[in-house]
């Protein structure tokens, strides 16, 4: 009879495992490890091993496991893991891009009470069911280009009610199809219209909201955006303490447009500080000292027309450099992972071997997840492969060959 749960899939032309590199710092490309002609087995959703693909081949006969073919020739990688998005929202902010490119900032459409205000009332107003529906559309076009895990927020409920409505939406659709949603909790994201003062509200977050998304489960992971026109150094650090008392991991949106941000990040030992388009050296020493993961977020400077976060210069201060898509309806439109992460690296000279583990295992850690991001025994099967048998045929065409196939925990999606 056969031992239908093991499986095993090739061969693959090159199977790129990211297995034994650094957390940290510079990657060359010649480091990359690549295993030729390979095979994949799978058991139970996990990776038992990559090996030559004939010798597994032999065991697969003499053991009878299942043998998924693949015919043509393919370059297998670790499935993506996007490590910060907002993929949960109504509506549209198509009017906002439009006053952007004609000249208007951001900010300036935020302090006339557009921008993120404008998507927290559409998604008020909309129905969990909605949020839902459309969440499931974004996810399918995300595993569809190899995004195998995925953040995502809520913060655009800014009430009890709405949060909690954001986060059930997002727990409901992580269940309901393979992308695989990984949830925090970022009613820390404005200061709604019905308080005065950030302090007040966040206090009201701490007591309320906070204790409700533990009792349910609905997410261990805790943000915050400090900027001018959300939230200030002084009341984010106080907030964030009292979130890591609640058992809260914490990851904060920081020096986006100024700096102050990263430096609250290090202080409460984030597991990420992300965007960090206004960060300079005296930002990543302090990142680095305390352990902090940058998480880059190119689609953000897409959006806003502005330059990338300096990630070659954290990669050569040794920093861990996630890359995300950040993708929502204001700033990140746009969403595609693996093309934003393309584009940084060709703006920041980042090898290819730094941009992978940027979207593989870097943003794992990120996330504080390590059972994914590389192809090593042990780890969960979420695979993508490529219709190409060199993997730097890959980001050469930056973004525009998609995975023609993806796994999720070992299963064909
Ligand atoms: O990461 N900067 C703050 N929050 C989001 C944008 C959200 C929005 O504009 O709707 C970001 O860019
Ligand atoms: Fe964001």
């Amino acid at each position: 009879m056969a031992k239908a749960s093991f499986l095993l899939i090739g061969p693959f032309a090159q199977a790129v495992t990211m297995a034994g590199l650094s957390l940290n710092g510079p990657l060359l490309d010649e480091a990359l490890p690549i295993a030729e002609q390979a095979g994949v087995l799978v058991h139970d959703g996990k990776i038992v091993k990559i090996e030559a693909f004939a010798h597994l081949l032999k065991e697969a006969e003499e053991q009878l496991y299942s043998v998924q073919w693949i015919e043509e020739p393919m370059v297998l990688l670790p499935g993506l893991i996007d490590a910060h998005t907002h993929l949960c929202f109504a509506g549209s902010r198509a009017k906002d891009y439009a006053l952007r490119i004609a000249g208007k900032t951001y900010l300036e459409i935020a302090r006339s009470g557009g921008g993120i205000l404008d998507t927290v009332r559409k998604t008020r107003k909309a129905s969990q069911a909605e949020l839902e529906q459309s969440l499931l559309q974004r996810c399918q076009r995300h595993l569809q280009e190899g995004v195998t895990t995925c953040e995502v927020k809520s913060g655009y409920g800014l009430t009890l009610e709405d949060e909690l409505k954001m986060l059930r939406a997002i727990q409901n659709v992580s269940q309901q199809q393979p992308l695989e949603l990984v949830p925090t909790c970022l009613a820390a994201h404005m200061v709604p219209p019905e308080f005065e003062d950030g302090a007040t509200y966040l206090k009201h977050v701490v007591e309320i909201l906070l204790p409700q998304v533990k009792a349910e489960g609905l997410a261990n992971r805790v943000d915050i955006f400090i900027e001018d026109t959300a939230f200030d150094e002084a009341d984010a650090l106080s907030y964030l303490k009292d979130a890591q008392d609640l058992g809260f991991d914490i990851t904060v949106h920081a020096d986006q447009f100024s700096t102050g941000g990263s430096e609250v990040a290090a202080r409460v030992h984030a597991a990420s500080a992300d965007h960090l388009e206004a960060s300079g050296e005296e930002e990543i020493d302090i990142m680095k000292e305390a352990g902090v993961v940058a998480t880059v977020l190119p689609g953000a400077s897409v959006g806003l027309g502005m330059h990338y976060a300096p990630a070659r210069k954290m990669l050569d201060a040794g920093l861990c450099v996630a890359i995300a898509t950040d993708w929502n309806p204001g700033s990140a439109p746009m969403g595609d992972l693996l093309l934003q992460a393309a584009l940084l690296g060709a703006a920041q000279k980042l090898t290819m071997a730094e941009t992978w583990a940027g979207i593989t295992f870097r943003a794992a850690h990120a996330l504080r997840l390590s059972d994914r991001g590389t192809l090593t025994t042990g780890q969960l099967a979420d695979m993508i492969a490529f219709n190409t048998d060199d993997y730097r045929e890959i980001l050469y065409v930056q973004g525009k060959l998609k995975p023609s196939k993806v796994w999720k925990k070992g299963i064909l999606v």
